[in-house]
């Protein structure tokens, strides 16, 4: 009996994987509305450029290199200050990457979108107050 297809091989593999991270990470980088996102990170995002290709290649049913390496991803979060406002930046550039994404099934476009937005939000650590307290601090 044949497998059913992952998430991974419906959209298309490892390239549009990479092809979307790409994107998200560009828009990031780009757009003012991403800056309080963008300035968590460091300078050069060939890192994370990486690091979110496996762990997405591994969470949609491809290659489990990112799995096996044993780290929580909600763990690996709790060290950078998340206020929800900036949970929904990292949810919109992600939803954007993938919905311009060739091709791609419009309601698995969504059903990532909307499960990763999850996760996003599960990663906020911060008021949007106690954000603010740090920034004038
Ligand atoms: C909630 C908003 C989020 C913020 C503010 C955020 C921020 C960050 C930062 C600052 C890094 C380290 C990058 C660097 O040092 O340049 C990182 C890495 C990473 N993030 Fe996020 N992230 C968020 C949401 C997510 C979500 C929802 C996922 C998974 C779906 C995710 C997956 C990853 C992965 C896989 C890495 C690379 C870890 C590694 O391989 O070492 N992030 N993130």
């Amino acid at each position: 009996m044949s497998q059913p297809a992952t998430p991974y091989q419906m959209i298309g593999g490892k390239d549009a994987v990479a092809a979307i991270v790409g994107r998200f990470y560009d828009l990031m980088d780009s757009e003012p509305g991403y800056a309080d996102l963008r300035a968590l990170h460091a300078r050069d995002l060939s890192t994370v450029r990486h690091g979110l290709t496996l762990f997405l290649n591994a969470w949609l049913g491809g290659p489990k290199d990112w799995f096996e390496r044993g780290s929580c991803v909600m763990s690996l979060h709790r060290r950078f200050p998340i206020p929800p406002s900036v949970a929904d930046q990292w949810s919109d550039a992600m939803a954007r990457a993938i919905a311009a994404q060739p091709g791609i099934d419009k309601e698995l476009g969504l059903a990532m979108a909307e499960r990763l937005g999850h996760m996003a939000r599960a990663m906020v650590n911060r008021t949007e107050d106690d954000a603010a307290q740090a920034e004038a601090a």
